[in-house]
């Protein structure tokens, strides 16, 4: 089988693997505890910490580690509106977030906060100077994803940053979870305050993500128990999780480096483009390792089903419900056409990918084109 759905999630790496289960093996004591394999699990998981601020660029911030990247984005969302509500309730993010996003601001909504949503154009991509009209004196947060999970459109994260400190006093906290690793990412200088992670992306371990921020800027906890990270993250904390969460991150800043995935990604674009009713959704600047694109009168599953049984592993990329039919809301903010709104697939690379997929990919293709009666 080809696996070309690493946006969703991604082999474990090897040696991530064997640090995890070393780390369980050897410190499998609780970290909190006071005696010496306590203290000695204690020291990795703060050698983890500073090994993310050290990849981060930024020493002097703070990790949180989490169970992956909807807890941490549902700590930073909710955590900091109520920390910050004394200074105003406005916040503001885009159409295109993450559900663990969406769904966060949408159960503040309820609560009386108000939110904007910054719309995008047709690439997937919000405006600047939407974002600088919207803010206002009691904007107290502002979250915007660094890389779109479903059409990979990268936002220009700097921009904000500087658009938010000159017009707001707001928190920016962008869900990096598709770009860390494959796009650069940092935590200083013109970047935002919080980052999100998630370590199945990257070749980690499912169940595993952080929170990362500058000093200073401490969230309001949302769940209770001993106080772990901070008291912001409470349950006895996996140091085997942490170690592979940082270790991952190590391996997967060399990622950032490779150029195949982009010149996959034209190649297949070039490849496909020619097909009669093929609309391809890869914006002009998107991230190189997902390619979305879209049929008429089939749906994604149906594509999904045909590449499966052909040897090929894909994604639909619309949370498109069978009952209701409604295409996702990324299909929905960047305004495919109605026609093919419920035929889109996601092909996403990894590291274990080789250009001999592409090549089969391709050989694959135009299988399904014949079958649908589609030529050049
Ligand atoms: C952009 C983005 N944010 C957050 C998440 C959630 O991460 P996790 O699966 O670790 O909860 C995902 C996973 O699909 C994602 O793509």
């Amino acid at each position: 089988m080809i696996y070309f759905d690493n946006s969703a999630s991604t082999p474990p790496d090897e040696s991530v693997l064997g640090s995890f289960i070393e780390v369980n093996k050897r410190y499998y004591a609780n970290p909190s505890s006071l005696h010496i394999a306590g203290k000695e699990a204690e020291a990795l998981l703060e050698k983890s910490r500073e090994q993310v601020l050290s990849i981060l660029g930024a020493p002097d911030g703070e990790v949180i580690f989490t169970s992956g990247g909807t807890e941490a984005n549902n700590i930073t969302i909710i955590g900091y509106a109520q920390a910050l509500q004394s200074r105003g309730n406005h916040i503001i993010t885009t159409k295109i977030e993450h559900p663990s996003v969406l769904h966060a601001v949408e159960s503040l909504a309820k609560k009386g906060f108000q939110i904007d949503y910054l719309s995008v154009d047709e690439q997937g991509v919000i405006s600047l100077n939407e974002l600088q009209d919207l803010l206002r004196k009691d904007t107290i947060l502002v979250s915007i994803m660094h890389v779109n999970n479903e059409i990979g459109s990268i936002q220009p994260i700097s921009e904000c940053a500087q658009i938010i400190k000159e017009y707001s006093r707001a928190i920016f906290h962008s869900d990096v979870v598709q770009s860390f690793g494959k796009v650069p990412v940092l935590l200083n200088g013109d970047g935002p305050d919080i980052v999100t992670i998630s370590a199945h992306k990257i070749n980690g371990l499912k169940g595993s993500g952080l929170l990362a921020m500058r000093k200073g800027l401490t969230p309001v906890a949302i769940n209770f128990g001993g106080g772990q990270e901070k008291g912001l993250r409470s349950g006895t904390v996996s140091v085997a999780d942490a170690v592979a969460l940082a270790k991952a991150m190590r391996m997967s800043e060399t990622n950032v480096q490779r150029n195949e995935f982009s010149q996959w990604r034209d190649r297949l674009v070039n490849f496909m483009k020619p097909f009669d009713d093929v609309l391809i959704l890869v914006p002009e600047k998107g991230a190189s390792h997902i390619l979305s694109v879209a049929f008429t009168k089939i749906k994604g599953e149906v594509a999904v089903n045909y590449f499966q049984d052909n040897g090929i592993i894909i994604s639909t990329s619309s949370a498109c419900s069978s009952k209701n039919r409604n295409a996702g809301h990324v299909i929905e903010a960047i305004k495919v056409p109605e026609k093919y709104k419920n035929g889109v697939i996601r092909v996403s690379f990894g590291k274990n990918n080789v250009e001999q997929h592409v090549e089969e990919f391709e050989h694959v293709f135009t299988g399904f084109m014949k079958l649908l009666g589609k030529g050049k």
